[in-house]
């Protein structure tokens, strides 16, 4: 039977604080959030936020055995939990056939002073050292300079490619040292993963 894992509910570094994603009360920041850093096209709703936090939860095949109660998304704060909401972090599984990627976003006011890199930094650490789980990707097209050197600085290296969904983008595929795992252009992944049948 499979055994339940509760993420952290929150997780500190030197100057952040994460505070894993409660649907409650965080769904309307993701949407607004995610609409205006990412400049997503279609724009993020309630229901298609919904649809995402469920489909990218992770299997238990991609977590040990485990089955999470909740998507690993945090909410990252300047300072304490009660301090600005900068940004959000999220291991997500985009397709139960690959290993979970982590995903970034920093408001464009706090860019450049290492909290994206302290951050994921953090979350990879309790997902290594807390969770015991080993793989874990990353997705980057190759335009967006910026998260690419990020991928990089954060330990991780070239593991092929793999086709973004939406409109048949070629994306490089990274994945951490030790890790067995080849992507290929028929590796592919959806922005919102794959729908999950109850
Ligand atoms: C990518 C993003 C999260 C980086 O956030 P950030 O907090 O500014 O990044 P950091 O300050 O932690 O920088 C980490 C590394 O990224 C690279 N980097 C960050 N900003 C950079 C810039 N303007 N120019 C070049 N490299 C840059 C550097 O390698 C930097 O390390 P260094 O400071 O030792 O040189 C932010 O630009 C963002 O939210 N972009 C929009 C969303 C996005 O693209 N998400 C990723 C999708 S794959």
């Amino acid at each position: 039977m499979d055994q339940e894992v509760i993420f952290a509910p929150t997780l500190r570094s030197e100057c952040l604080t994460m505070t894993l994603y409660d649907a409650d009360c965080d769904s309307q920041f993701i949407c607004d959030f995610w609409n205006v850093v990412a400049g997503s096209n279609p724009p993020w709703t309630d229901d298609m936020l919904c649809r995402f936090m469920k489909n990218t939860t992770l299997s238990p095949h991609n977590c040990l055995g485990r089955k999470p109660t909740r998507p690993l998304v945090y909410i990252i704060h300047l300072g304490s939990q009660t301090g600005p909401a900068i940004g959000t972090i999220n291991i997500s599984e985009r397709n139960p056939a690959i290993p979970p990627d982590i995903g970034y976003a920093i408001h464009s006011d706090y860019r450049r002073r290492g909290y994206a890199f302290e951050a994921a930094a953090c979350v990879l650490s309790y997902w290594h050292n807390s969770l015991g789980l080993k793989d874990i990707v990353a997705f980057c097209h190759p335009a967006n300079t910026i998260s690419n050197k990020l991928i990089q600085k954060l330990g991780f290296e070239r593991g092929g490619e793999a086709t973004l969904e939406i409109g048949e983008v070629l994306v490089n595929a990274y994945v951490l040292p030790g890790m067995s795992v080849t992507l290929t252009a028929a590796t592919r992944f959806g922005r919102m993963g794959v729908d999950k049948v109850e």
